[in-house]
């Protein structure tokens, strides 16, 4: 496998704060790598080393093949990076920021403004094209910087979280532009908060904390590890508590926790769901509450790491949902 980006061992000292602490990762070309991470993890650190525009104080790394400081313009030649704040010109258009990285670039005008207007129809910025960035809202604004860093057709595109901030809808739009992106066969190094976004979009993904890498693998891999889902029921009579946790225990083999008087357990396939609840159905538990929702990034650190990471809003799925889904698959 050919690697668009290889880094060892990077470490990178702020006093006593050690932002990267020995970071070994790769991602192989074409593929999209997610790296997962709460605030201070080290995401942006790594970022910019890799981009060229932070030098490391220990261990190497090579983007298209190319050393990060020994041959810092052959990498800059290859990669676009859409950094956590925006770096379009607020004061400037749309088409002008485009045409003025183009010309930075070294393209002709003609084809500077080509390209921009070409940019603006993907990122659905025509129409606001002409009017200055500062108008622009936070989702037109990340876009617009997105296209910022693809005026020069780059083979490596670091996106630093290109979501924080954005409502579920822009968010959702932004990823569509990301597969995009990678259906061209462009290699994506991506950072995030957030676990249901490392999940949609990464073919891998690495798990930050504190500088370091803490877990790593697909998907499928690391909620193989932590559970994927987490499963709450809260029974009607207070006594009946004890039975909910058996049932479960029964199904799943493992035991919930039974804080709060309800019972919480970690699952990895929501298809054992109906089983339980058919089984607790059977016995004539009532359930008053009972959830399914996504691990948050919050869970899943403290499976990896047994520390709290900062919270994420889980998503609940509705007992009204879950039911669709009960009769779907019954
Ligand atoms: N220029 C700097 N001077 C001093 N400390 C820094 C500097 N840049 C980063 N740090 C520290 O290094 C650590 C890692 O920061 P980094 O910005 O890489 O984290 P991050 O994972 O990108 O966080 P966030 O999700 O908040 O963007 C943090 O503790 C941060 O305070
Ligand atoms: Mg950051």
């Amino acid at each position: 496998m050919r690697y668009a980006v290889q880094a060892e061992g990077l470490v990178k000292h702020y006093g006593e704060t050690r932002a990267l602490d020995g970071v070994d990762l790769v991602v192989p070309e074409g593929r999209l790598l997610g790296v997962l991470g709460p605030n201070g993890a080290g995401k942006t650190t790594a970022v910019r080393i890799l981009a060229t525009l932070l030098r490391a104080d220990a261990g190497h790394a090579r983007v298209g093949g190319f050393d990060v400081v020994k041959e810092a313009h052959k990498v800059r030649s290859l990669i676009g990076l859409t950094g956590q704040y925006a770096a379009v010109d607020e004061t400037l258009t749309g088409v002008e920021n485009l045409v003025m990285i183009g010309r930075l670039l070294g393209i002709s005008r003609a084809s500077a403004r080509r390209r921009a207007e070409e940019l603006l129809a993907r990122f659905d910025l025509t129409d606001a094209g002409g009017r200055a960035a500062k108008t622009y809202s936070g989702g037109m604004r990340r876009r617009l910087d997105l296209a910022a860093s693809l005026v020069g057709r780059p083979q490596v595109l670091f996106l630093d979280e290109p979501t924080t901030g954005l409502d579920p809808r822009s968010r959702t739009e932004l990823w569509e532009v990301v597969r995009g992106l990678m259906a061209e066969g462009v290699t994506v190094l991506l950072t995030t908060q957030y676990l249901q976004e490392a999940d949609e979009l990464a073919d891998d993904i690495v798990v930050f904390d504190h500088g370091r890498v803490i877990a790593s693998g697909t998907s499928d891999e690391l909620k193989a590890t932590t559970g994927a889902q987490v499963l709450q029921v809260r029974p009607l009579l207070g006594e009946h508590l004890h039975l909910v946790a058996e049932v479960i225990s029964d199904v799943l083999g493992d035991r919930p926790d039974l804080t709060g008087g309800q019972a919480t357990v970690n699952i990895k396939d929501p298809k054992v769901v109906p089983a339980i609840v058919r089984r607790l159905d059977d016995l004539g538990v009532v359930a008053a509450e009972l959830s399914l929702r996504k691990s948050s990034l919050d869970e899943v650190f403290l499976a990896l790491t047994g520390h709290r990471a900062e919270e994420e809003p889980a998503e609940e799925t509705s007992v009204a949902e879950m039911k669709d889904k009960e009769e779907v698959s019954a």
